[in-house]
């Protein structure tokens, strides 16, 4: 089914006063949630890699008259998570929304092909990193009585099989989920909630790179849908993805997983 905006919530609750931060925020998904959540008055901790993306993510927040701050950091790196949270505590205190959403695809390549210390780097990133984050994050958010968690995974979790080259991929995703859903009971009645986001089919480097380097590394069929979804104009934009999002930041719903629809 194609994405469709009139199933988005708009009862957007206020940010002002409140800091967020969002990881692989240099581009695609990550930067359109820091910009719409700029939209709603929010403070921005932005981290990813490379520098000059950053700069124009802080650039085009800072434009939408919010604060910015970019922590440029490797997630996949042990130290990070404590460098990107000192770094954002010093500069604003505390953190009231995390969005987890940087991440890789690779390796991608059948098992037998794939380098272990390839698999555990895209455990580090995909899913160490976020549980580390939340982690450091969460007794300032239970001590304010409010706070946000959203871990960015992906349909693909539906769909397991679906995507034969992805394997360490697809095991994050289903990994990243369950540690979200564990975590949203554990913070029940504390105002604090945690979810899930699948942000659809979404126009970004991420879909280029399985589309211009996938052949001979994911199955066939699978390299065809990514070129055949794309050719087809299937693909939603990023600003679309983050809306659905955002708004959904308002209610209070904790261990959901929020489905933007894709079309498989
Ligand atoms: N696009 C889709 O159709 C789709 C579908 C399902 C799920 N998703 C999920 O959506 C999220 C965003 O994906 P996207 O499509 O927007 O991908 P993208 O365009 O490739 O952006 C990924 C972001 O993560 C950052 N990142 C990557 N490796 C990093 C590392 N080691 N340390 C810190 N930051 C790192 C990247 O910046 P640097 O490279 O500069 O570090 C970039 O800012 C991911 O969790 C992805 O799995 C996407």
């Amino acid at each position: 089914m194609p994405y469709d905006p009139s199933n988005d919530r708009s009862d957007i609750v206020s940010l002002h006063g409140k800091t967020a931060l969002v990881t692989g925020a240099g581009r695609g998904i990550g930067r359109a949630v820091a910009l719409a959540l700029a939209d709603e008055g929010a403070s921005l901790a932005l981290t990813a890699r490379s520098e000059e993306q950053l700069a124009e993510t802080v650039r085009m927040v800072e434009e939408r008259g919010a604060k910015a701050l970019a922590v440029r950091a490797d997630l996949a790196a042990p130290a990070a998570v404590t460098v990107v949270t000192e770094r954002t505590t010093a500069v604003f205190g505390r953190v009231d929304v995390l969005v987890n959403n940087a991440a890789t695809v690779e390796p991608l390549g059948r098992g037998t092909d794939i380098n272990p210390d390839a698999w555990a780097a895209s455990f580090r990133l995909n899913v160490t990193a976020p549980a580390a984050l939340a982690f450091a994050l969460l007794p300032a958010m239970t001590r304010a009585g409010w706070g946000r968690v959203v871990n960015v995974s992906s349909g693909v979790v539906a769909r397991p099989a679906s995507m034969i080259g992805g394997n360490a991929y697809v095991a994050t995703k289903a990994a990243l989920e369950a540690h979200t859903l564990n975590l949203a009971a554990e913070l029940s009645g504390t105002g604090v909630t945690a979810n899930v986001y699948r942000p659809g089919v979404v126009d970004t480097a991420m879909q280029a790179l399985i589309r211009d380097t996938g052949a001979g590394r994911v199955d066939e069929s699978t390299h065809e849908r990514f070129v055949r979804n794309h050719r087809q104009g299937r693909l939603i934009t990023p600003e679309e993805s983050a809306r659905s999002l955002v708004a959904r930041l308002a209610g209070d719903a904790s261990g959901e997983i929020w489905d933007v629809s894709d079309p498989g």
